[in-house]
């Protein structure tokens, strides 16, 4: 009965979304910049601005035994550059593995990112292909002002071994801006995010 309402939700949510421009603050990519150690993995990622999504695919060339991703975001104002928000973390693959397999957030969030494609689930990585195809989070529309920033994403991935030496096999970076854009291709909102009914 719930799954129905949320079907029906969907649906309406469809409708009401074709033909109409609504004001949607989306990333605009200026300049990527992707680099994989090549012994260990090949990967490439595309983006659509038009039908907004990203593509990611990865060939693991050998089984990779443990893996840290690091990452850092700056958002910048491009009105009042202190106005600049940064993050900056690393993360463990295999230990958030484990927490998407234990948690109910973490399978869900890994759920809905598996509907995209191939992804990793298991820790060593085995040899093989990975990928996310047309990947993208759900939108809102935007009725508030905003103001236009600019981001800077590194996306690294470090291979550790069992001896825990670090080497770097992945590299990329994307620079761009956020702009407040009229779209008639809104991304449904929160009710996409919920588990499909095959
Ligand atoms: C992403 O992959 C899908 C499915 O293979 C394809 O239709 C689409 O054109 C690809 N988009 C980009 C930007 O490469
Ligand atoms: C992020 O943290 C690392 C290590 O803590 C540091 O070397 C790096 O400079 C930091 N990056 C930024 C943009 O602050």
């Amino acid at each position: 009965m719930l799954l129905h309402t949320v079907l029906l939700a969907q649906v309406l949510l469809a409708i009401c979304h074709v033909g109409l421009a609504e004001k949607m603050m989306r990333p605009k990519f200026k300049d990527i910049k992707i680099w994989s150690e090549e012994k260990f993995i090949s990967h490439k990622v595309t983006y659509d601005s038009a039908d907004p999504h990203l593509n990611f695919s990865m060939e693991v060339h050998q089984d990779l035994h443990d893996v840290d991703i690091h990452l850092e975001v700056r958002i910048t104002n491009k009105q009042d550059p202190l106005y600049t928000t940064t993050m900056n973390t690393t993360l463990n693959v295999c230990r958030i593995l484990g927490f998407a397999n234990k948690s109910p957030v973490g399978r869900f969030v890994h759920g809905f990112i598996r509907e995209y494609g191939n992804i990793v689930d298991s820790c060593p990585i085995a040899k093989g292909s990975y990928f996310i195809n047309k990947f993208w989070w759900p939108e809102d529309p935007t009725t508030a002002i905003l103001p236009e920033l600019e981001f800077e994403i590194i996306w690294q991935a470090m291979l550790l071994d069992s001896s825990k030496k670090r080497t770097l096999i992945m590299n990329d970076h994307f620079g761009g801006e956020f702009v407040v854009q009229d779209v008639n291709n809104l991304k449904p909102g929160i009710f996409a995010m919920l588990p499909k009914i095959a």
